[in-house]
């Protein structure tokens, strides 16, 4: 990590385990004062004593307007918030489950806008705060087998650039994190090849780093982000071809 961090407290959700497990522990080891949030409390436990364990599950509104309370009356005020708890599961066209949409949309989508709903009133009394959540590169452009998930992603590309503007006008920075495939609990399930691959650790690491320096997207790694949003700008009779030979190995 370059230099020291501009946080003095942060709030990490999706805490227990992958990218958000590694942010909690690398902001930790950094210095700053870290709450953690998951629904497993046990393996909150286990992060440390310089992380305040906040077992919380995102999709309960008054839950994380509570969390906020609870973790800003014990560690001070929040300054940074990486919203990262989410789920997965691939979708095959044999089993189009309108309730897995639902959880997905439920917990990725409206998970965030929980935390974010208790977080930017404070913030914005405040005049200052820093407010990211993960979205994921899934979000850039619909893909085979990510119908469920790639909408929630989307979803919160799009929440961060609407909410980007007058966030900043309240002295609030908004950030979205778009990694490409980390290896973690998440991505253990996917049956097929994951390009440029990362480990959690990297993961956290450059997200860390992206925050730090300010920037609205972090996203990385950054030849895989450079290929997708090229691919995404093309018409869709190629956009379709190239996708469907990629990754559904069509010829
Ligand atoms: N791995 C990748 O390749 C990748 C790529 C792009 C984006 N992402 C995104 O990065 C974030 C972290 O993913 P990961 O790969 O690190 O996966 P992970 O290891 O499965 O972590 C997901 C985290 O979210 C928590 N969580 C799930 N549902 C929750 C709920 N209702 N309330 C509170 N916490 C909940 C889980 O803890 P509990 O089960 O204990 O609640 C866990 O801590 C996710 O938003 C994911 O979509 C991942």
């Amino acid at each position: 990590m370059a230099g020291p961090l501009p946080w003095k407290t942060a709030w990490v959700t999706g805490a227990s385990t992958g990218i958000g497990r590694e942010i909690a522990l690398q902001l930790a080891a950094a210095g700053v004062k870290v709450a953690a949030s998951a629904r497993s409390a046990d393996k909150l436990q286990h992060l440390g004593q310089g992380v305040m364990a906040v077992p919380l599950d995102v999709t309960d509104g008054d839950a994380c307007r509570r969390a906020v309370e609870n973790i800003e009356s014990k560690l001070g005020p929040i300054d940074l918030a990486v919203l990262g708890a989410g789920t997965y599961r691939p979708v095959s066209l044999d089993e189009l489950d309108p309730a897995e949409f639902s959880h997905m949309m439920t917990t990725n989508y409206m998970g965030v806008v929980n935390c974010v709903a208790g977080l930017a009133p404070r913030m914005a009394a405040r005049g200052s705060g820093h407010l990211s959540w993960i979205a994921s590169v899934a979000g850039y452009m619909g893909l085979p087998k990510a119908a469920a998930y790639g909408p929630s992603k989307a979803a919160l590309i799009s929440l961060a650039e609407s909410l980007y503007p007058e966030m900043k006008q309240r002295g609030i920075r908004v950030s979205v994190i778009n990694p490409g495939f980390v290896e973690t609990p998440l991505t253990a399930q996917n049956d097929f090849a994951m390009p440029f691959l990362m480990k959690p650790e990297e993961a956290a690491r450059r997200s860390i780093d992206g925050l730090a320096a300010g920037r609205f997207e972090v996203a990385y790694p950054r030849r895989f982000v450079a290929i997708l949003k090229a691919v995404r700008l093309l018409p869709y009779p190629m956009f379709f071809r190239l996708i469907s030979r990629a990754v559904l190995k069509e010829r």
